[in-house]
C-alpha cells in the first residue's frame, strides 16, 4: 500500500496472507463511494453495466465511450480501492488496439484493465503489461462470447476444458496478470487453479475456494430484480424496499 491506496501488490499479498479478497462492481460515483467506505479493496467498472444499468441484452453492445463515461464517474469517488475497468467487446482485437483501448480506460480513471480470454489473447495481454498497465485476466465463462457460445455455459466439466483452463491460467500468470477472475468454473477446478497459482483467483459462481469473490453489486443488493443468477444469494431486496417507499410517498401527496 502507498498513501492508503490499494495496489496490485497488496491484492497479491492478501492471497499470500490467506485473506479473502472482496470485490464488487461499481458503475457510478455514489456506489463507488459507498463500497469504498465499506472497505471493499477491489472494485470493477464491469461491462456488466451494459445489462444492469444500460438495459442491453448482453455485454457485447457496450462501447468504449460508455465504459469511459462510467469509469470517469466511479473514479470521481477517488476510492482507496483498486478500481478496474473492463475492456469492451472487440476493443482488443490486436496488441496495438489493446494498448490504445487500455490507455483510454486508464486515462478515464481506471487503475487496471480486465479482458476476457487466455492464450487466445496472449499477444494483447503481453502488450498491455509491457505498456505498464496493470492487467486482470478473466477465464471460464466469458460473457463477451455469449453469442458464439449460445448461452452462459459452466466451464470445467469436460477434460479438455480443464486442460485449457490450466494452460490459460498459467499463461496469464506468466504474462504478468496480477489476478484472474474465474467465472462459472466448476468449484473443484477453481479450487485447484487457486492452489496452483501464485496470483489470486477472484471467483464468480465458481465455488467458495477462490482467493476472492466478486459479484455484480445489483445482484447482491437486489437493485436489478428482474434477473438474479442462481449462484447469488441477495443480501438485500432493495427493489422491493424502493417500490414500497415510492408507493408510500405517492400515497401521501
Ligand atoms: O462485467 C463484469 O461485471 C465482470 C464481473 C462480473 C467479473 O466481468
Amino acid at each position: 500500500m502507498s498513501n492508503g491506496k490499494i495496489t496490485t501488490a497488496e491484492i497479491i499479498a492478501m492471497k499470500a496472507r490467506g485473506e479473502k479478497i472482496a470485490a464488487l462492481t461499481a458503475y457510478d460515483y455514489p456506489m463507488t463511494r459507498l463500497l469504498d467506505e465499506c472497505g471493499v479493496p477491489l472494485l470493477l467498472v464491469g461491462d456488466s453495466l451494459g445489462m444492469v444499468v444500460l438495459g442491453y441484452s448482453d455485454t457485447t453492445h457496450v462501447t468504449m465511450d460508455e465504459m469511459e463515461h462510467h469509469i470517469r464517474a466511479a473514479a470521481r469517488a477517488k476510492p482507496r480501492a483498486l478500481l478496474g475497468g473492463d475492456l469492451p467487446y472487440r476493443s482488443y482485437e490486436t496488441p496495438t488496439e489493446a494498448v490504445a483501448s487500455s490507455r483510454r480506460l486508464i486515462a478515464a480513471g481506471a487503475d487496471f484493465v480486465k479482458a476476457e480470454g487466455g492464450r487466445a489473447i496472449l499477444p494483447q495481454i503481453k502488450a498491455i503489461v509491457a505498456a505498464n498497465i496493470p492487467f486482470c485476466g478473466h477465464l471460464g465463462m466469458l460473457p463477451q462470447h455469449v453469442l458464439e457460445e449460445g448461452g452462459y455455459k459452466i466451464k470445467g466439466r469436460k477434460d479438455e476444458e480443464i486442460v485449457a483452463l490450466h494452460a490459460d491460467a498459467a499463461a496469464l500468470a506468466e504474462a504478468g496478470a496480477f489476478a484472474i477472475v474465474l467465472e462459472l468454473v466448476t468449484p473443484p477446478v477453481a479450487k485447484d487453479l487457486s492452489q496452483k497459482l501464485a496470483i489470486p483467483t477472484i471467483g464468480i459462481g465458481s465455488g467458495p475456494d477462490c482467493d476472492g469473490q466478486i459479484l455484480v453489486t445489483p445482484d447482491l443488493l437486489g437493485t436489478f430484480p428482474w434477473f438474479t443468477p442462481k449462484f447469488v444469494k441477495p443480501k438485500l431486496n432493495a427493489a422491493e424496499e424502493m417500490r414500497a417507499a415510492i408507493t408510500e410517498w405517492k400515497r401521501t401527496l
